[in-house]
């Protein structure tokens, strides 16, 4: 079958994506009227853009209840298979990931639903797995919630375990876990060029085992700079030690307009004098109490950084500063990061014509 390059496999190219234009609002819990709506013409809009502009990789969220507010955030939510397999089908070079809830959604159908993608983007799948941690949304499904990440770990390992038995063995075969008995499974077709590119999005110390034994890469919070550069460097130590290679990637928001000042005053109207405050504070308690993606101690510190881009790194200014700050993700070990905007379509011109130069010129990603 005829494939093109995924570009979550470049070596030497510091990968930028996009995060969660497939839910409400983005990554800006905000109640701004022009907020964004994650509609599937928005979504397909600013996939063309992407791709075109040599963006590597569209990063969904997962999510099936908003978190309250007076805008219910994340209450509107495209699913992310469908999602991934409608802009793949639509898109040329651009990577796109599915983002999967282990506890969601059997391993058996997942495998075979990522090698379907794979084929519509002729081999530009990813999947990004999440072990789970929003207790709500796990009632809402009439799933529990184990408390321990042991728990959640043990089940994710033994989930995508059968995915990839499925995505190497030829023919029927029986697998026997914990959870799973299956008898004469078998998958055809597989993925298009091998394993797809895996993320796997945590924070805590078993989701980063996880990760170097299984991912590609671990998507993870960035607060501070010199504690981030010391996991950065633990964890490919870690997996290295695995016989594996592991890359770090991390989300940020944008706000880069002409002038500082002209930035500092949109992030304050939209992230500050319209934040949704009772969404962000619902999001940060439930980050509290099920999820160590963020490190405790300073969550709340990050409030502000919640409402302006769910927690990411700010990366506000100039194109010259927002180049600044993505050097500094790059100094730090990381492999890419994620971008977020309040309006992707919108403001996403001006920084290809503005920043992507800049970090072309300074060797941290190679021209399309
Ligand atoms: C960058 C990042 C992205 C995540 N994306 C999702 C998501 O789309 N949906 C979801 O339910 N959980 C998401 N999570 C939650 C994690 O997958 C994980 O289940 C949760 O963080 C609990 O594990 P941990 O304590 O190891 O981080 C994300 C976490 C991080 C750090």
């Amino acid at each position: 079958m005829s494939h093109v390059e995924n570009r979550m496999r470049r070596a030497d190219h510091f990968k930028l994506g996009t995060f969660s234009t497939n839910c409400s609002g983005g990554m800006s819990v905000t109640k701004i009227p022009e907020r964004w709506d994650a509609s599937w013409d928005s979504n397909l809009a600013v996939a063309r853009l992407l791709d075109d502009a040599g963006i590597d990789f569209m990063l969904p969220i997962a999510r099936w209840i908003g978190y309250g507010g007076e805008t219910n955030f994340h209450g509107h939510v495209l699913e992310t298979m469908t999602w991934a397999a409608g802009l793949l089908a639509l898109t040329k070079r651009i990577s796109v990931i599915a983002t999967i809830h282990t506890s969601a959604n059997h391993p058996a159908v997942v495998a075979k639903q990522i090698a379907t993608i794979d084929a519509i983007g002729q081999g530009r799948a990813g999947l990004n797995i999440v072990a789970g941690w929003n207790k709500p949304e796990y009632e809402a499904m009439g799933h529990t919630l184990p408390d321990d990440h042991e728990t959640r770990y043990a089940y994710a390992q033994e989930w995508f375990d059968i995915i990839q038995s499925l995505w190497e063995r030829k023919g029927s075969f029986d697998m026997k876990t914990p959870h799973f008995d299956l008898k004469g499974i078998e998958a055809e077709p597989k993925p298009v060029n091998g394993r797809p590119p895996i993320l796997n999005a945590a924070g805590s110390e078993l989701g980063r085992e996880f990760a170097t034994r299984n991912a590609d890469f671990l998507f993870t919070s960035v607060i501070d700079f010199d504690r981030s550069r010391e996991e950065i460097a633990e964890l490919k130590a870690q997996a290295a030690a695995k016989g594996r290679h592991v890359d770090v990637l991390t989300f940020s928001h944008v706000v880069c307009r002409q002038t500082e000042q002209e930035a500092k005053d949109y992030l304050q109207y939209f992230a500050k004098d319209n934040a949704d405050w009772v969404a962000v504070d619902n999001l940060v308690r439930l980050q509290i109490a099920h999820a160590q993606s963020f490190p405790h101690d300073l969550l709340m510190l990050i409030r502000d950084r919640f409402a302006m881009g769910h927690g990411g790194v700010p990366l506000i200014g100039t194109p010259e500063q927002v180049a600044d700050g993505i050097c500094a993700l790059h100094a730090i070990g990381l492999g890419g990061t994620t971008l977020s905007f309040v309006d992707y379509t919108k403001e996403f011109p001006y920084f290809r014509d503005n920043v992507l130069p800049i970090l072309e010129a300074r060797g941290i990603r190679q021209p399309n």
